[in-house]
């Protein structure tokens, strides 16, 4: 693999070069006037809300709004170093024109490893697999961050030979659950400092920024958590000690990294899936915490962008979120998003940015296409052929094949 990788990427940066000049994504970091309404008006009505460049709390510029959502793909090598896979897949999202690539969770212990093939930012050992992946990816033009993760009771001691660990300790009714033990005032200070030592290894290595992954129930999202965490020595129990771990890991990162370095959070605001525990009104809250903390964005994921909050039925979160918030920090929204129209339907309710996450697996080049107001993202099943075109792997294959209807059988 890694013989072909070099003409394979030299041949979708030509055939893509054009494009991304079309659009505004060139390897220069575009000025803030480059695109106006005037420019995009010819070819789509409203597209231009997609396509402006956005400036950062950081002076970070990305060159249009659309964003490479975090996807786990299983191909890292089993030690976490970048795999070749790995690095030919975002840097065919990063030649597709996304405006920031934001890589796969991931970990900033080994006893935070969730899942084989997982990237890791904890060792230097890692360093030169990032650097490389940074450079290729602001080749195009891109912002790159990497997703910081710690994944808590859903880590495993398969892969880090250690029992995992939790706010609290409680048993569920799930296939392969393992028990946590609670967290000791060590582990915590240990894993805060094991977050601002990643976000430094991956700025030494040439990223623009880290995302903090708050979200979906890993261990951020656990301590955020009123059912799992009930702790009473400041570490949880109300809202102000349930964030803290949250909040002292931004500072912390924060503090390493300077101010000139991105630094986002990702949050799921409401209960979906493994993120329980959580109500829309401490959410925002907790938001607006971190923009005083100093994060540059948050980064909803709402799985389904088109519903109002469980909560208030009458309301979107993205306005909600919005209104929390500095108007210089910004808000990214994910969830399933296909089309320029949901898109640019995101932006109008608030969204700074907006992430794609599988409409960017079967449409690697969609921040291009969408250029033209015709054209119509492919939507799954795709067949295991017209994925591998698409630079997804046979590892990767294998993990979209748990998500339903994806991969044709
Ligand atoms: C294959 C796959 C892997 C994912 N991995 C991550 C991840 O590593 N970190 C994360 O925060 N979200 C992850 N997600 C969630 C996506 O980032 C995104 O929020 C979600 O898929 C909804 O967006 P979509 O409808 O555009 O796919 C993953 C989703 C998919 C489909």
């Amino acid at each position: 693999m890694a013989a072909d990788l070099e003409p394979l990427e030299h041949a979708v940066a030509t055939a893509t070069s054009k494009a991304r000049r079309m659009i505004g994504h060139t390897s220069k970091r575009p000025r803030a006037s480059r695109l106006r309404p005037r420019a995009t008006a010819r070819i789509g009505y409203r597209l231009w809300v997609l396509y402006e460049p956005l400036t950062l709390r950081s002076g970070a510029v990305i060159p249009n709004r659309i964003a490479l959502a975090p996807l786990t793909n299983g191909q890292s090598l089993a030690d976490g170093r970048l795999g070749d896979d790995e690095l030919a897949w975002l840097a065919r999202c990063a030649d597709g024109g996304f405006g920031l690539i934001e890589t796969c969770a991931a970990y900033v212990g080994l006893d935070g490893k969730a899942w084989d093939g997982e990237l890791g930012v904890d060792r230097d050992e890692v360093l030169p697999g990032l650097t490389r992946l940074a450079a290729r990816l602001r080749r195009g033009g891109a912002l790159a961050i990497v997703q910081l993760f710690h994944g808590g009771v859903r880590a495993t001691q398969r892969l880090s030979g250690e029992q995992v660990w939790s706010a609290s300790s409680w048993q569920e009714d799930a296939p392969a659950f393992e028990v946590p033990r609670v967290a000791t005032a060590r582990d915590l200070a240990r894993v805060i400092e094991q977050f601002a030592d990643a976000a430094a290894r991956v700025q030494a290595a040439g990223f623009d920024g880290v995302e903090l992954h708050g979200a979906h129930g890993y261990l951020l999202s656990q301590f955020l958590s009123a059912t799992m965490n009930p702790r009473g020595d400041g570490w949880g129990g109300d809202l102000v000690g349930r964030a803290r771990l949250i909040r002292e890991v931004t500072r912390a990162v924060r503090a390493r990294v300077g101010r000139r370095f991105t630094v986002g959070v990702r949050l799921s605001l409401e209960d979906w899936g493994s993120a329980r525990g959580l109500d829309l009104d401490d959410s925002l809250q907790v938001s607006r915490w971190l923009a005083d903390d100093g994060v540059d964005f948050i980064h909803a994921s709402l799985w389904r962008s088109d519903q109002m909050t469980k909560k208030r039925p009458d309301q979107h979160p993205i306005p909600l979120l919005r209104a929390q918030l500095p108007r210089d920090v910004a808000v990214i929204a994910a969830g399933g998003l296909w089309t320029a129209a949901d898109a640019i339907a995101l932006r109008d309710r608030g969204a700074d940015l907006v992430a794609l996450g599988r409409a960017a697996i079967c449409n690697p080049d969609w921040p291009i296409a969408a250029r033209d107001p015709a054209w119509q993202p492919r939507r799954p099943p795709l067949t295991r052929g017209e994925l591998l075109e698409r630079s997804v792997s046979p590892v990767f294959i294998g993990y979209l094949e748990r998500w339903k209807n994806f991969v044709a059988t």
